[in-house]
């Protein structure tokens, strides 16, 4: 990438192609002192209240600076290396770290340690690298005393509260309002697919297992629908563009959202699985299409609820699994209530939490 002038116009140039560069554009990334807040980055001018006829007097380069003299008065010095780091759209944090696809051989993945000082450490910026590669992730030794989940989550962001509370204790009692508090077997599903946003990720943490069944499940939403989009491309198409109805129903709330299964985002890829059978609801289309829709739902069912797709593991004691729960579905195998104590505490966080952390952690460690 590279800026070259002409007649006090600058341009980029990637290589193949050449394109101007707005002037307006320059001029409102003016960074000296009196223009930009050197603590926070934010602007001292609102670049609306400008005149839109911007244009360039001279231009020259100078080193790693670009020097513009506007036609406003104002002369700027722009540190080329920052502007080009513009010139893609992209996150460049989040979306350079590529999304591992994994099934029922994934193995030897890393587990973290919790240790004083964890949340502005290495370690923790390894956590959310393996995390945006798996969709998940396992720390042990975490304290379980005063529902340290919360503080974990406020210490790398801030907790979703949810209807469910800032936290909720998944334990089996009598008269529950959602099948987490039973201890009957959880197929694969993603949680709160009604909500509006869904919570982003999940935090669940092991605080009492005496129990021999019980076992945390997990499935990988974006390997399943890879696989489906090349064994079955019209299930994955039909499933990508019908919307449908997800709703919760509570004493004092009515929670309501429509989604696609499978949410693809602008460039067509992996955005985000729902799945939540026993709360969906397909508007009524014509017969034919929902002929097509019921086979494409069962087909992705049969696949979530495959063994080729599943990982089974327990939970003991002090464990804390982080998961993504826009990629991953989760569940348990069921347990005997009679043979002990099952405790688990969860919580949500979105995405702004982990990714400002990982951002903040990238910024720290100069990686
Ligand atoms: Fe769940």
């Amino acid at each position: 990438m590279k800026i070259e002038l002409n007649q006090n116009k600058v341009y980029f140039n990637n290589g193949s192609v050449k394109k101007e560069i707005h002037p307006f554009w320059l001029r409102e990334r003016v960074d000296g002192e009196e223009f930009l807040d050197k603590g926070t980055q934010q602007r001292l001018f609102d670049p609306t209240t400008l005149s839109s006829e911007i244009s360039i007097n001279t231009a020259t380069i100078n080193k790693q600076f670009l020097e513009i003299d506007f036609n406003d008065g104002i002369k700027s010095k722009l540190d080329i290396d920052k502007l080009a780091l513009e010139f893609s759209n992209e996150d460049t944090v989040i979306r350079s770290i590529p999304k591992i696809k994994w099934n029922s051989t994934l193995e030897n993945i890393k587990n973290f340690e919790y240790q004083d000082s964890f949340f502005d450490s290495k370690e923790m910026y390894d956590l959310l690298v393996s995390f945006y590669k798996y969709g998940f992730v396992i720390i042990k030794n975490i304290p379980t005393e005063d529902n340290f989940i919360v503080k974990f989550a406020n210490s790398i962001g801030s907790v979703r509260r949810t209807n469910f509370g800032e936290y909720f204790d998944v334990k089996s009692k009598p008269d529950p309002n959602d099948l987490a508090y039973t201890s009957l077997e959880l197929s694969p599903h993603t949680d709160n697919p009604y909500r509006n946003p869904v919570p982003c990720i999940q935090l669940l943490h092991c605080i009492i297992s005496e129990v021999t069944g019980g076992l945390s499940t997990l499935v990988d939403g974006f390997t399943v629908t890879e696989d489906l989009k090349k064994e079955n491309p019209d299930f994955y198409k039909i499933l990508s563009e019908v919307k449908v109805r997800f709703k919760f129903i509570d004493k004092d709330v009515v929670l309501e959202d429509w989604s696609e299964l499978i949410k693809l985002d602008d460039n067509k890829n992996f955005k985000q699985v729902r799945f939540s059978p026993r709360l969906d609801y397909v508007p009524m289309l014509d017969k034919e299409k929902l002929d097509l829709y019921y086979k494409a739902r069962k087909k992705l069912s049969e696949m979530y609820n495959s063994e080729k797709y599943r990982i089974e593991f327990k939970l003991a004691p002090k464990d804390l699994m982080m998961m993504d729960n826009y990629r991953l579905l989760h569940g348990r195998t069921s347990y005997e209530v009679k043979e002990g104590n099952r405790f688990l505490q969860g919580c949500y966080i979105d995405y702004d939490s982990t990714e400002g952390k990982l951002r903040h952690l990238k910024r720290k460690f100069n990686i």
